[in-house]
């Protein structure tokens, strides 16, 4: 039998810091999926530079480094069948502010007149990403 999909969920700092958390994880918990592992964590800019390389070169890329190493992060892999499409689903479109409502992006989300996003919630958007990035967090 084939192993269950899996998927890295980081509830990112303004999450963490608007005591989101536990409402995020329940969200993706009553759709259906699985955590098998969870940590809360300091990410490194080194580390977030490499789960984020393929935005390397970009114009958000150092404000969103910065965002990411600026408090506590909880990083989780979910399981389940279509696990990722499911949870980048109930997560919604990065733009917080346009995001529909009923995804958690839409719901606790909004500009904050920064330069950076604040969108509480990253899900891995491929297998290969989720591997990479499950490697990276809990390797
Ligand atoms: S792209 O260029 O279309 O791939 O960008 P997008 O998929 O919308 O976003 C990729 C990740 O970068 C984050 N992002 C930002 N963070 C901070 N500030 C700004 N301005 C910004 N623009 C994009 C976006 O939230 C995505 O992060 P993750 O963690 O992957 O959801």
């Amino acid at each position: 039998m084939s192993q269950p999909e899996r998927t890295l969920v980081l509830v990112k700092p303004d999450g963490v810091e608007r005591g989101l958390t536990g409402e995020i994880l329940a969200r993706i918990e009553r759709k259906g999926y699985q955590i098998t592992e969870l940590l809360m964590l300091n990410a490194t800019p080194q580390m977030l530079a490499e789960h984020y390389e393929e935005h390397q070169g970009k114009d958000f890329f150092e404000p969103l480094v910065n965002f990411m190493a600026s408090g506590p992060i909880v990083a989780a892999i979910f399981e389940g069948d279509r696990v990722i499409e499911g949870i980048r689903q109930l997560a919604g479109i990065s733009d917080p502010t346009l995001a529909d409502a009923g995804t958690i992006r839409g719901d606790f989300g909004r500009d904050w007149g920064e330069s950076v996003q604040k969108n509480l919630i990253h899900a891995s958007d491929s297998t290969l990403s989720a591997e990479r990035e499950i490697d990276l967090w809990f390797g």
